[in-house]
């Protein structure tokens, strides 16, 4: 239906918008698709800029997630295209129609499309993301082992939402693969050694 298709393409707009480059902008930081890892997402501008740049764009990449998805719902959109909304505010943050095409891994817009099924859900989703975060260091790894989690717990909590988180994670684990590379290498930075360089 229209409606559908309308929120599909806002939600790809609106995911296409990347908070990570104006957020560096606003803070005079370096262009994030030019430094670090060349990801403009919020763990590369936290090795540019440090904690209130970093946690500002996780913030907005959450919200373009959150923001199509609980509007369709309140709209009475069906769960199914729920989760295709949700999956078009992440392709908008990975291929954006603007900022050179340079997107990021849609880590926290994923998270934001998934909060709107439920607190347990996010709650698990937060959890693991950060237990495994303690325990390595790596931002990546912790993003790759929560989005696999994600369609288990999914499945559990709401099974009906258990197909579109699956292709989400998918997506993403896809989109981690120089972090996959650079993890097996043992080349992968840390969140607390901030300052080294990759590679
Ligand atoms: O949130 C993206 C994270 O999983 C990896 O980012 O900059 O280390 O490639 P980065």
């Amino acid at each position: 239906t229209p409606l559908i298709l309308m929120m599909m393409l806002l939600a790809y707009a609106l995911g296409s918008i990347s908070s990570a480059v104006l957020v560096s902008r606003l803070f005079r930081l370096p262009d994030p698709r030019t430094t670090g890892s060349n990801n403009p997402g919020a763990t590369n501008v936290l090795r540019t800029g440090g904690k209130l740049p970093a946690a500002l764009v996780l913030l907005f990449d959450i919200l373009k997630g959150t923001i199509p998805v609980w509007g369709s719902y309140f709209l009475g959109i069906e769960p199914l295209y729920l989760g295709l909304i949700g999956i078009c505010a992440c392709l908008g943050h990975i291929y954006p129609l603007f900022f050179g095409f340079k997107g990021g891994k849609a880590v926290a817009t994923a998270l934001g499309t998934m909060m709107p099924i439920g607190l347990e859900l996010t709650g698990l989703l937060i959890a693991s993301w950060v237990v495994v975060l303690a325990i390595t260091g790596y931002s990546s790894l912790a993003a790759i082992i929560t989005v696999g989690l994600a369609p288990i717990f999914t499945w559990f909590i709401k099974p009906m939402y258990t197909l579109p988180v699956f292709m989400l994670s998918l997506l993403i684990i896809a989109r981690h693969r120089q972090n996959i590379f650079r993890l097996w290498h043992g080349q992968e930075s840390r969140v607390w050694d901030k300052g080294k360089n990759l590679k």
